[in-house]
């Protein structure tokens, strides 16, 4: 085995975007361009040398191919250890949970998390920090300065490593930890949640469906719910990760988890729904006919908290990404805590979580999660709420009717125009720009607006700033319209509209979301012509 440095040239666009860098299968493909973005990592981090990584991914096609590669150059690189989940899978919340555990120095995740998988599918890569979390901008742009002027890269001329056998072995002079990928997980989880009062509803006859959409989550909800917590065989479905995720959209939203969605409404419904997305960071709440908004669920969580064994202490604080709705700021304002608007990503709830000033956080894209992690977290979520219900005897309408009546409804929606031409979408996200300095105190359709800018954040620990991070219309009745660019997608750009109204009155909540919103969807849409300017006279998705 020896150590290879091999000379190359950068590649364009090698920019992390909301959650790391993503790009379609055939680009990842090509010679030197996996390598150049992981030797810009180490570079960017002064080097590996002597360091210990974890590596692993949502098992989608590549996903072992790039293993191998991040093996082979981490121990060129001198990394003292990689620690490497079996088959080559973590999903990102346990990649999180082992770096966190094993005080590593970081690791490194191959997702792209939501988007479809397969030789035609995206793949993704990104890199995590020591405390667990997404690496900071001023790392992710450090990473992306690097691979502008790589130069070369060092990997190791070596076998292919077997990742499919638990236990030690070295690569080069580093040494390699073939772990479970779910062992850690399902100890953590064990620390949070009543086992024993979720057995029992579950041995009390309880019924459940888990949708893991052949995704990565399908491992851990079967050890977890299946195995310690005694559900029967078969409650969780489509969980065996498959390359292309068996042709499924791995998005747990009513649009792309349509066999639970239509489970969850007939005759003979479980009493409880759930579903992951690739990666298993995401989650979807389900109850009979019900769909639980992420915001909601995460307004939810927060004020019956006390309930559940690790949470019991109480919250130091919440957190929500802008775009999600104000819901969970009432439950903030009632319990007298913290409650922080942050930019899109989950990067920028780590501080938040590392300084203890917020204990849940939460993103309207179904994402939940706590400090127990440094990702939002799927399963811990569904376990969040299997705790709630064992703990209450109440069914999901019931507690969401009753989350309703004591602090009124958030009705909330995004619209998303995916795949639109880049010129088109960025002119329209400027001319919206151009727009909001003099919108204050001006009348549409006749809702005042009381604030309009572009979202920028200083974050409270670190005092970085972030700007441009998108496009907020506040009306006088707490009513909004935010607009914002995906940095996720993989084609084109994706606009995504987001729009939320508050209703207090109880005689109201049974009204249908997109009927409620009718009048801030058609603001949304004349005050941006978003037909005129993309062309499109629908969302391509709306949740
Ligand atoms: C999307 C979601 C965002 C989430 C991210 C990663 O990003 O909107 O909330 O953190 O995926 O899961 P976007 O494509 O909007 O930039
Ligand atoms: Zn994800």
């Amino acid at each position: 085995m020896s150590i290879q440095t091999v000379a190359t040239t950068p590649f364009e666009g090698q920019k992390p975007g909301t959650s790391g860098l993503r790009k379609k299968v055939g680009v990842f493909q090509q010679a030197h361009y996996l390598e150049n973005f992981v030797q810009s990592i180490f570079d960017a981090l002064g080097g590996i040398a002597g360091k210990t990584l974890v590596v692993g991914g949502d098992g989608r096609y590549h996903n072992r191919a790039a293993v191998q590669t991040i093996l082979q150059m981490a121990a060129a690189n001198g990394a003292a250890k990689v620690i490497v989940g079996q088959g080559g899978i973590l999903s990102t919340p346990a990649a999180s949970c082992v770096i966190r555990k094993y005080g590593t120095f970081g690791g490194i995740i191959l997702s792209a998390s939501h988007n479809p998988g397969g030789p035609d599918g995206d793949f993704g890569i990104k890199y995590n920090t020591d405390n667990g979390g997404p690496a900071p901008e001023k790392i992710t742009d450090a990473i992306y300065e690097r691979s502008t002027r790589i130069t070369e890269y060092k990997t190791l001329e070596a076998p292919l490593y077997d990742i499919d056998t638990l236990g030690g072995g070295t690569i080069g002079s580093s040494q390699v930890a073939v772990i479970d990928p779910v062992a850690d997980y399902a100890e953590l989880m064990q620390q949070l949640f009543d086992f024993d009062a979720i057995r029992a509803w579950f041995a009390a006859g309880h019924t459940m469906q888990f949708d893991a959409l052949s995704a990565v989550s399908g491992p851990y909800a079967r050890r977890v719910i299946e195995t310690l917590l005694g559900a029967p065989a078969g409650t969780v479905v489509n969980g065996e990760p498959l390359e292309d995720f068996g042709g499924h959209h791995p998005d747990p939203n009513p649009a792309h988890a349509t066999e639970l969605i239509a489970c969850m409404n007939g005759a003979d419904a479980p009493d409880f729904g759930a579903a992951s997305d690739g990666d298993a960071d995401r989650n979807m709440i389900v109850g009979r006919n019900l769909v639980v908004t992420p915001s909601d669920s995460l307004a939810i969580i927060a004020a019956n908290a006390q309930l559940v064994p690790g949470y019991a202490r109480g919250l130091a604080g919440v957190a929500r990404s802008m775009p999600t709705s104000c819901a969970v700021d009432r439950v903030a304002a009632k319990l007298g805590i913290a409650c922080y608007e942050t930019p899109t990503g989950w990067k920028f709830f780590g501080n938040l979580l590392d300084a203890g000033r917020a204990t849940l956080c939460g993103e309207e894209s179904y994402g939940t999660g706590s400090d127990h992690v440094r990702e939002k977290d799927g399963v811990w979520a569904v376990l969040f709420w299997l705790n709630l219900l064992a703990a209450t005897g109440k069914s999901v309408n019931e507690l969401v009717n009753a989350h309703w009546a004591e602090y009124g409804r958030n009705f909330y929606s995004r619209h998303d125009y995916e795949a639109l031409e880049t010129e088109p979408a960025n002119g329209l996200l400027q001319a919206l720009r151009d727009k909001v300095a003099t919108l204050a105190g001006t009348k549409l359709a006749g809702k005042t607006v009381q604030l309009a800018d572009d979202f920028a954040y200083d974050d409270p620990v670190d005092g970085s700033h972030s700007g441009k991070q998108g496009i907020r219309i506040v009306f006088e009745d707490g009513s909004r319209i935010v607009y914002r660019l995906s940095g996720t997608g993989t084609e084109g750009a994706t606009l995504r509209v987001y729009m939320e109204r508050y209703e207090a009155d109880p005689a109201l909540h049974g009204l249908e979301t997109q009927t409620a919103l009718a009048e801030l969807i058609a603001i949304a849409g004349d005050l941006a012509d978003i037909s005129g300017r993309t062309g499109r006279s629908a969302p391509t998705v709306v949740t």
